[in-house]
């Protein structure tokens, strides 16, 4: 492996992710960044209408972001997109991550761009922002999603394991190599690498995987629970094996649709003086849920792709592979990073505050 390339590398332990595809040739993956198009205390899937929402998030995606999304299609009424693909208006967001200083205080742990993947400088360069992969076993394998389609993956006041021996739909990997190193496995994947937990120790920087449900009931674009209407696939990945585009829907819910995984790289160096670390020499990070055990990560999602783009790009094969598929448009950097929406709800996010924003300590 040595006389391999980091990029071959990445690519062979990808591969590694989609064993049912027979190989990483036939399987479609798009994978392309996004720069950080607002940090807002609302949350128009879990609390619309909400000003502020219980908790801060970092949002990704199209400027039809705010308070409420309506349940037309966006994806033609937005102007703008901080993704690479230019046609994606859909919206992403989760948790943020914040140090707390052994005096109490708290301070945002900002993202930063992910690794090159695939020849995509887009991606090295975003700001702030994370990493966004659609993924599914091949041409012609999944049905996108429809205009006002939306969903949300984990549980904010998830605190705990959950079940014996499975593992939940987010992970965690400490980078503690030079550079970032130690990412070159496939997410979720690695008993070893990935916990569902934050990691314990000094990391470099802390990725954050998010994996979305794959199959999907075939008639509600929404649910109550903002979940009942997606499932899991019946044999995975209730265990921690990365992407679960290979398994078996379950009849409730038989219209497999493409994986969407996040990936956030949180850089954690400024924060390794171990003077500001708890005293009782637990980790000093915590989500913006005020949740220090990592459980609760979770993501949510509004669909926005323009007209059957995402449709197009999901059937066109073994052609489509991180940010260059097929027909997809593409936009640069700079314009990416313009597209932004106004703050809802002002308040200080990144210097030193004394309490999470919306919570008490
Ligand atoms: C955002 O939502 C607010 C309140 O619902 C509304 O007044 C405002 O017009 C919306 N902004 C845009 C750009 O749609
Ligand atoms: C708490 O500690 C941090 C890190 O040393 C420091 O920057 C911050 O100003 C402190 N906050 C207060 C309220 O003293």
């Amino acid at each position: 492996m040595k006389t391999i390339g980091l990029v071959l590398v990445s690519f062979a332990a990808l591969a590694q992710a989609v064993p049912q595809a027979g190989g990483f040739g036939s399987s479609t993956m798009l994978r392309f960044g996004c720069s950080q198009i607002v940090i807002d205390r609302i949350d128009p899937l879990v609390n619309p209408d909400q000003l502020p929402s219980p908790h801060m998030h970092q949002v990704v995606g199209g400027d039809m972001f705010n308070v409420t999304i309506p349940s037309a299609d966006i994806g033609n009424m937005a102007k703008c997109t901080t993704c690479s693909y230019s046609d994606d208006f859909s919206n992403y967001w989760t948790a943020n991550l914040y140090f707390k200083a052994r005096n109490g205080s708290y301070k945002r742990v900002p993202q930063i761009p992910n690794r090159l993947l695939f020849g995509d400088q887009f991606t090295t360069k975003t700001t702030g922002g994370f990493v966004v992969y659609y993924v599914s076993d091949g041409k012609n394998m999944v049905t996108a999603f429809k205009p006002g389609f939306r969903m949300l993956t984990g549980d904010a006041n998830q605190r705990a394991k959950i079940g014996s021996g499975k593992k939940s739909q987010s992970c965690f990997r400490c980078y503690n190599g030079p550079n970032f190193g130690g990412d070159n496995a496939a997410p979720c994947a690695d008993a070893k690498l990935d916990t569902e937990e934050l990691p314990k120790g000094q990391c470099q920087g802390i990725r954050s995987n998010v994996l979305y449900p794959t199959c999907w009931d075939g008639v509600n674009l929404d649910s109550p629970d903002h979940k009942s209407h997606v499932a899991y696939p019946s044999n995975g990945p209730a265990t921690f094996t990365g992407f679960s585009t290979g398994g078996k829907c379950p009849s409730t819910h038989p219209v497999k649709i493409p994986q969407i995984m996040l990936e956030i790289v949180w850089d954690t160096r400024q924060f390794n003086n171990k003077a500001e670390w708890p005293a009782d020499g637990s980790q000093p990070f915590v989500l913006s849920t005020g949740d220090k055990t990592g459980y609760g990560q979770h993501g949510d999602y509004v669909f926005g792709w323009k007209d059957n783009s995402l449709q197009k790009a999901m059937d066109s094969g073994a052609g489509c592979m991180g940010a260059s598929c097929g027909g997809l448009k593409t936009q640069a950097n700079a314009p990416a990073a313009d597209c932004k929406v106004p703050v809802r709800y002002p308040e200080n996010f990144d210097g030193w505050i004394d309490t999470l924003p919306g919570m008490t300590e």
